[in-house]
């Protein structure tokens, strides 16, 4: 053999050497990671809720030794900014561009209506940990879509039912001009006026204005019997604010969906006090199960917990869920969302299962403001279901 062709065989083997080498950490970890595309807000008036849901997402899988069904999680995060404007194209690049197995989000309802036309269109999987959407498991609902928190109706149709059966009888309702503040309201008025009552006014102003003042003017002067709101983050927290120093917190009792006073305490202070509102969620449920999630948060985090954190963590229950009925394998779907219709999750607001559009069925908790605590009252409504207006699947 000539020199130079024992140099070319020397070297050629060195190649497929090197090459073998280099495939072999690959085999030896098994599946490649798991792409979790997370599309939240990370700044905004829903900034803090963002942090919220991630957290909780990433407590659960650390608790699981940092893998889901023997796959580890790698993160692409997007800043969706609550800008539905924005979410067609941010969802695309997570599924087009980053190529993601599985979706997360959002917070705000317009933008997790955008997610859901996609993720339908695409087939690729998606968990709402927060927006309530109803057309989400409603209109909107597909086999590929699951929801961990809640449809924007349930805590409003089940505060409609405590204030009737206060003896309310005149209510003004206020929110934001969007899904999420319409649905509620409309929650709530069907129960409030099933019960007897009268919704005689809708105010509202355009997400995510904070401009109260001429409307608190306006409930002032209709002199209600109470309020109803639906507002969430800064804008809740300017909201109650607003409201005490208008006066009317001493003369028109407010009830609200609990988003008006979840994560928000801390910033709302005494104006907060003593609120009554209605959600999925509440600080002192006591149980073994959410005791020892709000002890792990807040070591994990130096923070406690509120319903974002835990529909975070849920969303991450659901997803082990799945991927492991398929042993890690997401691409078998069907199977993935077979097991979680049939799945009861093991949340730290009591166990739940979900419902025919894939809406948790959940007890709804009246809780009121007590220090920096949600405390909870009573149950306002068992195991309620979202109807799933309009869902075919
Ligand atoms: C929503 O847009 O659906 C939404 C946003 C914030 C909340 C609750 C619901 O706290």
């Amino acid at each position: 053999m000539t020199p130079s062709r024992r140099t070319l065989i020397s070297r050629a083997i060195t190649t497929l050497a090197l090459s073998a080498l280099s495939a072999l950490p690959a085999l030896a970890q098994g599946s490649p990671k798991l792409k979790v595309g997370l599309m939240l807000p990370y700044t905004g008036t829903y900034a803090a809720m963002g942090n919220a849901i991630e957290n909780g997402f990433r407590l659960h899988i650390t608790e699981q030794g940092g893998k889901l069904a023997g796959r580890e999680i790698e993160f692409v995060k997007v800043d969706d900014e609550s800008d539905p404007s924005k979410a067609t194209d941010n969802v695309n690049k997570l599924i087009k561009r980053d190529n993601v197995d599985v979706l997360i989000g959002s917070v705000h309802s317009g933008v997790a209506m955008a997610m859901a036309k996609v993720a339908k269109d695409t087939g690729t999987m998606l968990i709402v940990p927060n927006a309530g959407a109803d057309a989400v498991t409603g209109p909107m609902c597909a086999s590929n879509i699951f929801r961990s928190s809640f449809s924007n109706w349930q805590p409003g149709y089940a505060m409609g039912e405590v204030v009737a059966k206060k003896g309310h009888k005149k209510v003004v309702t206020i929110t934001w001009k969007y899904a999420a503040g319409d649905e509620s309201i409309r929650g709530f008025k069907e129960s409030f006026e099933k019960g007897g009552g009268k919704v005689v006014k809708e105010l509202s102003v355009p997400f995510p204005n904070v401009e109260f003042q001429a409307l608190l003017t306006e409930i002032a002067a209709a002199k209600p019997d109470a309020v109803y709101t639906f507002f969430a983050g800064g804008g809740a927290v300017k909201f109650v604010k607003d409201y005490a120093a208008a006066g009317l917190k001493k003369t028109v009792p407010l009830y609200g969906a609990g988003f008006l006073t979840d994560g928000t305490l801390d910033a709302q202070g005494a104006d907060a006090a003593d609120l009554l509102t209605t959600l999925h969620y509440a600080d002192s449920l006591g149980t073994p199960r959410d005791n020892a999630f709000r002890l792990a948060y807040a070591k994990a985090y130096k923070l406690q917990p509120d319903v974002y954190a835990v529909q975070g963590y849920d969303a991450a229950q659901m997803l082990a869920v799945g991927l492991t009925a398929v042993k890690g394998d997401i691409s078998k779907k069907a199977e993935f969302s077979a097991a979680l219709e049939k799945a009861r999750i093991d949340s730290p607001r009591g166990p739940f299962t979900l419902s025919k559009s894939h809406n948790p069925v959940q007890d709804i908790y009246l809780r009121q403001v007590g220090g920096k605590k949600n405390k909870l009252v009573s149950i306002a409504s068992k195991a309620l279901a979202d109807p799933g207006r309009g869902c075919k699947l």
